[in-house]
Parts: C-alpha cells; sequence; structure tokens
C-alpha cells in the first residue's frame, strides 16, 4: 500500500494543511472520521467563508441599495465587491454581466424565459446533450411547450463522452441556442465545450454552460470561452447554499426584459408606466441573498489564494486512485469512462442496491451519493435505476479513498 502521508504530501500539495481549514471534516461520524466524498452534491466551507459570513450577520447586516444609513452602505460595499470578485474569477467583461441568482438551476430557468422565450418560435429549436442534469433538461421543456419550440438531444456513448461531430450534425437554422453541462454531475465527462461553443458561435447559436460541476475544479474563463451564458452555484465552490450566479454577455442581457419583478429592479414606478433599472440590478429583484453573495465573495478569495494547479494535480490523483481501487472489485462496474473526467466515480455493484450501499458506507463514515443525481436520462441510458457515486474535493485523501473501496467491498460480501 502507498504511503498516504507522502502521497498526499505529492507536488507540493498539503492536503493535511488544508483539511485544517475545513472545520466539518475533523467530525466523528458513527464512531469514525468522516470521509465527505459527496462534493458533487455540495462541497465544505473553509473558515473564511465561514467567518466572513459570521461577520457580516454581526457587524453589518442592513438591506442593500435602499439606506444612507452606514450599515446600508456597508452592506452594499460588501455585496457589490463580491460581484467584483466574480468578474475576476471567471474574466467576465464588467460587474454588469454578473447577475447574482439563487443558483445554478435559477440562472438556466432565468435564461429560459427572459432570453429564449421572447425569441423562440414554433419549429425553433433548442439543443442539448444527453447528459444533462435535470436543471439543464426541464426549463427547456417548458419554455418550448410555451412556443411551440422543440427539444433536440445530441447523443452520448457508452463511455458516457458527447462527441462533436453528433452534436453539430444537430444543428441547423432553426437552432436557437445550444446548451450543455461542463462536466457531467453524473459521470464525471468533461464535455469538449470550448469546439462546441465555437461551432455553435459559426452556426450563429447561442450558448449556455452549466458549470455547476466545473468551477469548483478547474479554471474558467468566460471570455476565452467564447459562450453567450455561463451558470453556477455558490454552494458547490466552497461557498453557502442559496446563492449563485449567471454570467452573461451584456449585449444579451441589455436586450433581455426582468425576468421577476419588484423592488431593486425599477428606476421609477408609477401606474402608467415603469422604467426598469440597468444591469445587472434589471434581473435582481427584491432583496437579495447578502449574506450568501458575500460568502460567495470569500469562497472566490478563498480558491485564488490556493495554487489551483497543484489542486488540480491532486484531485486528479484522487480519481486515478479511485478509479484503480474501485475497479479490483468483482461485480462493480464504473459507470461513465470518459477519458477526459473531473474527480468523480459513479459506479453500481451488482446485486446491491446503490441506497444499501449508501447506508452502510455511513455506517463507517463515508458521505457519498446515491440515486438518479437528477439525471434520469443518463441513469436510462445506461439501463440502471440508480447509481452510488463518490464526488472528490481537493481536501479529499487517498485514505479515505482506501476506507470506500474497503466499504464498497464490505456491502458487497454482505449482500452476495
Ligand atoms: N446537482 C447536485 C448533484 O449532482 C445536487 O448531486
Amino acid at each position: 500500500m502507498k504511503n498516504i502521508a507522502l502521497a498526499d504530501r505529492a507536488a507540493g500539495f498539503d492536503v493535511n494543511a488544508l483539511r485544517r481549514q475545513f472545520p466539518v471534516l475533523a467530525r466523528v461520524v458513527r464512531g469514525k472520521p468522516l470521509a465527505y466524498l459527496d462534493n458533487g452534491a455540495s462541497a465544505q466551507r473553509p473558515l473564511a467563508v465561514i467567518d466572513a459570513v459570521d461577520d457580516y450577520e454581526r457587524h453589518h447586516h442592513a438591506n442593500i441599495h435602499r439606506g444612507v444609513h452606514t450599515l446600508s452602505q456597508e452592506a452594499t460595499a460588501l455585496y457589490e465587491s463580491s460581484r467584483d470578485r466574480l468578474v475576476e474569477f471567471i474574466n467576465a467583461r464588467s460587474r454588469h454581466e454578473i447577475i447574482f441568482v439563487r443558483g445554478t438551476t435559477e440562472a438556466i430557468n432565468l435564461v429560459a424565459q427572459s432570453y429564449a422565450r421572447p425569441i423562440l418560435k414554433p419549429g425553433d429549436e433548442i439543443l442539448i446533450t444527453h447528459l444533462e442534469h435535470h436543471a439543464n433538461i426541464v426549463p427547456w421543456q417548458m419554455v418550448c411547450e410555451q412556443t411551440g419550440a422543440t427539444l433536440s438531444v445530441a447523443p452520448i456513448d457508452l463511455r458516457g463522452e458527447v462527441h462533436e461531430d453528433a452534436v453539430v450534425a444537430l444543428m441547423n437554422p432553426r437552432t436557437r441556442l445550444f446548451s450543455c453541462a461542463h462536466v457531467s454531475n453524473a459521470l464525471g465527462t468533461i464535455l469538449p465545450i470550448r469546439r462546441l461553443i465555437a461551432a455553435a458561435k459559426a452556426r450563429g447559436i447561442a450558448t449556455l454552460i452549466d458549470g455547476a460541476q466545473a468551477v469548483s475544479h478547474m479554471h474558467v474563463d468566460v471570455q476565452e470561452l467564447g459562450c453567450d451564458f455561463y451558470a453556477f452555484s455558490g454552494h458547490k465552490m466552497y461557498g453557502p447554499t442559496g446563492i449563485g450566479v449567471l454570467y452573461g454577455r451584456e449585449q444579451l442581457l441589455e436586450r433581455m426584459p426582468p425576468w421577476q419583478s419588484g423592488g431593486e429592479m425599477i428606476l421609477a414606478v408609477s401606474f402608467a408606466k415603469t422604467t426598469y433599472n440597468g444591469l445587472p440590478n434589471k434581473f435582481e429583484a427584491g432583496t437579495p441573498n447578502i449574506s450568501g453573495s458575500i460568502g460567495l465573495g470569500a469562497a472566490v478569495d478563498f480558491l485564488q489564494g490556493l495554487d489551483r494547479d497543484a489542486a488540480e494535480r491532486h484531485e486528479t490523483a484522487l480519481l486515478d486512485h479511485a478509479t484503480a481501487a474501485l475497479s479490483k472489485i468483482p461485480e462493480l462496474r464504473i459507470v461513465g469512462t470518459a477519458g477526459d473526467k473531473a474527480s468523480l466515480v459513479s459506479f453500481a455493484v451488482a446485486g446491491v442496491h446503490p441506497h444499501d450501499l449508501g447506508t452502510i458506507l455511513d455506517e463507517d463514515g463515508i458521505a457519498i451519493r446515491t440515486g438518479h443525481h437528477c439525471a434520469m436520462p443518463v441513469m436510462e441510458f445506461f439501463k440502471l435505476p440508480a447509481t452510488a457515486r463518490a464526488s472528490f474535493a481537493f481536501y479529499n485523501t487517498f485514505e479515505e479513498i482506501d476506507r470506500l473501496a474497503a466499504g464498497v467491498e464490505r456491502a458487497r460480501k454482505l449482500f452476495a
């Protein structure tokens, strides 16, 4: 067996020092040290995020953009400075391009209703792929029902890969928008989004990328990608829940009508006429999640303070280690074997229901996700009702993965 401590410090990456910044990782669950391998569902928060939210709640809370008093001005400055951090984080062109939303789901719904709905006509098409999360399927189905447009779905192969030619074959003059995941939450596949975006752009098709599973694992530069919209959630990138970002190209956002209406998104209201506010406020009706956005800004600072290349190399090493360890288990099938994968492994063990597996692993203090992962078409494609999914973050260790493999083997024997 490899020397765990040395392996985890490989390439100058001190995982134990990093773990100390995440208080929950010190927890004991069912008498065992927690092995948190459910980061695809939600990652844990570092002290930097917890402290930023705590400081805001204790010392600065007030409503924003509304008050002349000190607390309101402090809260507004903190909220807006988080937006500035996000501009830099994904290399947007300006703060007008960063819209705070509840998360990826809300961001996609916003684009479906505010960008797509007004332009779609019967016979128009929205193009997605077969490996999308429900959040990148259902909003499009709804807008298709509302407008008479149709949803077109690019296939995947048995490794869970999306091929550029298969997507391009479905692009045609009626295609109004192409939307796909950057990283599949169910399989871990990293999609060839640069090429897909370029192909769509060359045909005048708008593009949206669901980056929920990507931003925590890799550097994202929206200008370099050239997409029109990019959506992601705070809680999967070590920030709070209930906050996320829709990036949109300013020219498109300018043309889009507000999605929700109320306070904050207006300049002037009378019973005869209402004038809308400019970007980004036009899309932020009502009192927003102020503490969430401040926590998200702190998560950005935290990520930018890391050696992200080293973190990515560590996550790749975890994926390789997990793939090798799980592959040795009889009756275990890894679902999703794309050549380019983020650090998560979906798997099924013959004769053991994934929920039973999850329960047995929990007895060992190991947290994984089991189920259809909000990607039922993917499960249907692989003819499985569900899988078990271990999803890793840079704070995970090789030892935790060895415990996972041992727990899976224990469960398999129990049900054999
Ligand atoms: N979409 C999240 C996941 O994949 C919840 O687990």
